[in-house]
């Protein structure tokens, strides 16, 4: 489904990500983990097409995206969550909602505007709010609608979670598992390695621009009972007496 291989890219004279290979099959949900600073978030620009690759190539479906526009990648299945929710503050939740629909056109229509309102009731019951005048988490599970509204092939999502209370966390991850259960690939981007773990079934874990350790299928809590690795990889504070 989506291949990347040896991609590197980075910030004027910094190079960031140095040469990232990560491989997710259809229908699997992938966590991407790492310490504050480590290149998550320069990764899913990169693979949004914001930011250029210097080096590498990112396949999704058997074709090559890497020199793909970002406005075009929706077109190839691919969708993406920013950190920053990048929504239409002034525009009402169904006019963000519509506009991200018609980003998907041409593709075979799964997500409906009355799908995305059953999957996040509280969006559905704010159609006609202002989307600046919105909660963070319900900004949060519009960003998401937006992205399945381009009907994607697989969603990759800037620590979602970050700053949400635990009650919308909860019903995002409820929301993830349905999709799961529905065939979709997804790629978490998440810090808290207690929701990553819960969450996906396998994960990378990035540190200095680099792929440092996989954790494989099955073998999250084998990981997670190391604190050795977890500090070294994701810092002290998430060591084994979190778990
Ligand atoms: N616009 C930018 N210009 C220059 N350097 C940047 C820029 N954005 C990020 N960086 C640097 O790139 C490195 C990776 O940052 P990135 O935001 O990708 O990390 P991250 O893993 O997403 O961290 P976090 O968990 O805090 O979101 C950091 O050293 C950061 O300072
Ligand atoms: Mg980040």
């Amino acid at each position: 489904m989506l291949s990347v291989k040896g991609l590197c890219a980075g910030y004027g004279a910094l190079t960031i990500l140095k040469g990232i290979n990560l491989e997710i099959g259809r229908g699997e949900v992938v966590g991407l983990v790492g310490a504050n600073g480590a290149g998550k978030t320069t990764l899913v620009r990169t693979l949004a097409g914001l930011l250029p690759a210097r080096a590498g190539e990112i396949c999704l479906g058997g074709e090559d995206i890497t020199r793909i526009p970002p406005h075009r990648r929706s077109g190839f299945g691919l969708a993406v969550v920013l950190e920053n929710r990048n929504l239409f503050g002034e525009l009402t939740v169904r006019e963000n909602l519509v506009l991200a629909e018609r980003a998907g056109r041409g593709r075979s229509p799964v997500f409906s505007l009355d799908r995305i309102a059953d999957l996040f009731p509280a969006v559905g019951e704010k159609l006609n709010v202002r989307c600046d005048l919105l909660s963070g988490g319900q900004q949060q599970q519009v960003a998401i609608g937006r992205a399945l509204l381009q009907q994607p092939d697989i969603v990759v999502m800037d620590e979602p979670s970050t700053g949400l209370a635990p009650k919308v966390v909860k019903d995002i991850l409820d929301v993830l598992g349905r999709l799961r259960a529905d065939g979709m690939s997804i790629i978490l981007v998440e810090q808290n390695i207690a929701i990553a773990s819960s969450a996906t079934s396998r994960a990378y874990v990035m540190a200095t621009g680099s792929v440092a350790h996989e954790i494989p299928e099955g073998h999250w809590p084998c990981f997670m009972a190391d604190e050795k690795l977890v500090s070294a990889y994701l810092g002290h504070h998430q060591g084994a007496a979190h778990q």
